[in-house]
């Protein structure tokens, strides 16, 4: 896939339903972006926010996949696309998201109110709580603290009264090229 056909699957995919919660992928994907935005977040982790759920459109499942006993491990669907794209430091927080949510889950006991009640049914489906051990080794993973950053935006960034400013696609198509000129320099 390139940058291109990216922002073709947006365009004509990007309508699915996100979740059972009334809000579209893209509109889902334009929050998470700004979210970062406005926390500021470097452009790689933006444009990993952006498309942290682009497995979601290639798989292409409507609706709420979780209420078939699905998991469609879209964060690993995506990162593969990602990495010779856009480098690891977006790859990695996009392939870590759903580990996130069962690291936030295992450490914070608060956290899981927060979710949705479909993030929680995908919770038991993506492997539910981690012991202290597995908790431990994705802290020392590279990217985890992106990734729990991502994590929080991804809860967040699921309001149906937010909608994406009619520019939304040119910005991210403009982060897209600004994190590939960046990564396509470094090597
Ligand atoms: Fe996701
Ligand atoms: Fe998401």
């Amino acid at each position: 896939m390139t940058a291109d056909d990216i922002a073709a699957l947006y365009a004509s995919r990007g309508d699915l339903a996100y979740d059972g919660e009334g809000i579209t992928q893209w509109q889902h994907a334009w929050q998470c972006g700004e979210l970062a935005r406005e926390a500021g977040a470097t452009p790689a982790l933006q444009l990993a926010a952006w498309l942290h759920d682009l497995g979601h459109l290639m798989t292409g499942l409507d609706g709420t996949p979780t209420l078939q006993g699905h998991d469609d491990r879209h964060e690993s669907l995506a990162a593969r696309v990602l990495e010779p794209l856009f480098g690891t430091a977006v790859a990695a927080p996009v392939a870590l998201h759903v580990l996130a949510k069962r690291y936030l889950v295992s450490t914070q006991p608060r956290y899981r109110d927060r979710l949705s009640p479909d993030s929680v049914r995908s919770l038991a489906l993506q492997g539910g709580t981690m012991d202290d051990a597995a908790c431990g080794a994705f802290a020392r993973q590279a990217f985890a603290d992106d990734a729990v950053r991502l994590r929080v935006w991804d809860d967040t960034g699921k309001r149906s009264d937010w909608q994406p400013v009619v520019d939304a696609s040119a910005r991210l198509r403009k982060l897209m090229d600004a994190v590939a000129a960046a990564e396509g320099g470094r090597r």
